[in-house]
């Protein structure tokens, strides 16, 4: 599928290339100016500049090749070289035709797809969840969503920290409290029971028990230091504790997960590469990378170029023990083996504050040959902070937990929703579906609209209004176009051939044009917010060209199917974009 832009941009293209200059003078873009223009192309300044020629000339020559096309209605060069564009109506008609009959809703599929592994989510066994992971879920999720949409392989993993000191506090606990579990009699040689000795709840309280107490009581913190030596080193009774914990954590995050639409390919963790390491290990000494350092193997990744300190990677540590970076480490060695097909890229979808881990983890891979330069990103974001401007944390001052954002968005959802008129009919099922729904599509919006690396501030009333720029919203703009569409389809009027002719059906159709570009831009940066952006304007359009004319109630047929024609192209679409951003409409509210 192509674009009005794209092809524009190609005829563009063209015509600099037939005067000997460079392809990508003539990219094209929406106009700035509606009232004068619907793209424009600000090419001939720069190309004119570098042949050493006139950019008016240079301007008025490609304008003069944009007019043979068909789908130019008019193409004028003005001031220094730009070119300012109309497409004819006919072209807004066809193309508003091809998007309402195809799959994607007018996208074009990446043209270097690529096979990716995203890395997103990262919640710590048994440690509640803060924000940040709510940041990492949704954004990582979204792209997921966005990268497959355009035709790239993807596989999402994630990541779980179940690997760290967490555990040895989770084990010496539950020793504690109960020490005769077979988990603790080393003369047992098992095999151990398939049924889980704690619950999610047993695990919510043993970590802070035990965290609590570490802190003011060295002896109380060597334990679970000692317990996760013994853990790393093998001990039989704490791997099968491990592997409990993990289940009945991983069991009561798929429920908060789903909640917020988010899914993963792979549960693995840091504990599932634990057999790869002394390989590993020996890699990088063999290549002469390892270095001993106060007890400590070590990598120095330093550059002569470094700006800020780069302190090296660390192996083991001085008690032999493994932490993030080499795990980290493993997991990438991991994937490139035992993967199919071979991941080409991975993406790591984390709080920005991580940033230094990933550049040290990136430059230790790349120089023991793991995986080519380039093909490791962070993907940094900001952090989601409380009206006072820091990290939110909830009224207890605590980090929150997933489960309890979910049930707070929920709540909220519900009064906006007791506010608003929902159709008498509609039963506490279908009333709780449709909180659901809005109680997410606040939350993902809210989240994704920003520029991913900027702070924003947690406001439930806000994210959740039906009002302004919000995830309900937009959710809102969907279900009305549907409910005006099922009326008219009851009056017997249905979606016919499409001939825009009127100011706000073209402003229409320009919006829903950039939908491909408005894809392909997100995926390059790796920025939701860029689609966010492209379905609002889509709807302000829709908003704009309901109340400019009428729909169902236009007296002309032809004109009449026409309008519900673009209206179903407007929800296709809508929808679409909504779904990769994890929003699902409901039939109504
Ligand atoms: N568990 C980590 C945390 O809570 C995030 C893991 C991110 N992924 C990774 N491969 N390091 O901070």
């Amino acid at each position: 599928m192509t674009s009005l832009i794209r092809d524009l941009t190609a005829a563009a293209s063209a015509a600099f290339e037939a005067m000997g200059m460079e392809a990508h003078w003539g990219q094209v873009r929406r106009s700035d100016k509606p009232e004068l223009a619907d793209f424009q192309c600000n090419g001939a300044m720069g190309a004119a500049k570098s042949a050493g020629k006139n950019p008016r000339e240079i301007g008025a020559a490609v304008a003069d090749a944009l007019k043979a096309y068909p789908m130019v209605l008019s193409a004028e060069a003005a001031g220094p070289g730009f070119i300012n564009i109309r497409v004819s109506d006919a072209a807004l008609s066809a193309r508003a035709t091809d998007i309402l009959a195809d799959a994607k809703a007018g996208a074009e599929p990446a043209s270097d797809a690529h096979v990716t592994v995203i890395d997103f989510g990262g919640p710590n066994v048994a440690k509640p969840m803060h924000v940040g992971h709510l940041r990492s879920a949704v954004i990582g999720d979204t792209l997921q969503r966005l990268l497959r949409f355009l035709g790239d392989t993807v596989t999402s993993d994630t990541h779980l920290g179940d690997w760290g000191l967490q555990m040895g506090h989770l084990v010496t606990e539950l020793y504690d409290e109960q020490p005769d579990l077979i988990y603790f009699d080393e003369s047992f040689t098992g095999p151990y029971p398939d049924v889980p000795p704690v619950t999610i709840e047993d695990l919510g309280r043993l970590y802070p028990a035990a965290s609590a107490k570490a802190k003011d009581d060295p002896a109380r913190n060597q334990r679970s230091q000692n317990a996760v030596a013994e853990l790393q080193a093998g001990r039989a009774g704490y791997r099968a504790l491990l592997k409990h914990f993990i289940d009945v954590s991983v069991a009561a995050l798929k429920v908060d997960y789903a909640f917020l639409n988010v899914s993963f390919d792979l549960w693995k963790g840091e504990s599932d590469v634990d057999h790869l390491i002394p390989g590993l290990i020996e890699q990088f000494r063999k290549a002469g990378l390892a270095e001993e350092s106060d007890g400590a193997l070590i990598v120095h990744v330093a550059r002569e170029s470094d700006k800020k300190e780069m302190p090296p990677v660390m192996l083991l540590n001085s008690r032999g023990g493994t932490g993030y970076h080499t795990t980290d480490l493993a997991t990438i060695e991991d994937r490139m083996a035992h993967m199919h097909p071979t991941p080409e890229r991975m993406l790591y979808v984390v709080d920005q504050r991580q940033a230094l881990h990933f550049e040290q983890v990136f430059r230790a891979a790349e120089l023991v040959g793991l995986i080519d330069e380039g093909h490791l990103e962070h993907i940094g974001f900001g952090t989601v902070n409380g009206p006072d401007g820091k990290p939110f944390k909830t009224r207890e001052g605590g980090v929150l937990r997933l489960a309890d954002l979910n049930a707070m968005a929920f709540e909220e959802a519900e009064r906006k929703l007791g506010a608003a008129n929902l159709p008498e009919d509609m039963g506490p099922q279908e009333r709780a579906n449709v909180a659901r729904l809005v109680a997410v599509a606040a939350l993902r919006f809210a989240d994704l609209q920003n520029t991913r690396t900027t702070n924003y501030v947690f406001d439930l009333d806000r994210f959740t209004s039906f009002e302004g720029k919000t995830g309900p919203y937009l959710m809102y703009a969907a279900v009305r176009i549907k409910s005006l569409l099922r009326r008219a389809q009851a009056d017997g009027n249905g979606p016919g051939a499409i001939a825009v002719g009127h100011d706000a059906e073209r402003a229409l159709v320009l919006a829903l044009d950039g939908f491909g570009a408005a894809l392909l831009g997100a995926r390059e940066k790796r920025m939701p917010h860029i689609l966010c952006e492209h379905v609002f304007g889509l709807s302000q359009a829709f908003s704009a060209f309901y109340g400019a004319l009428p729909i169902a109630n236009e007296a002309d047929p032809a004109l009449r199917a026409s309008r519900l024609a673009l209206a179903t192209a407007v929800l296709h679409q809508l929808e679409a974009g909504l779904r990769i951003l994890g929003i699902d409409v409901p039939e109504r509210m």
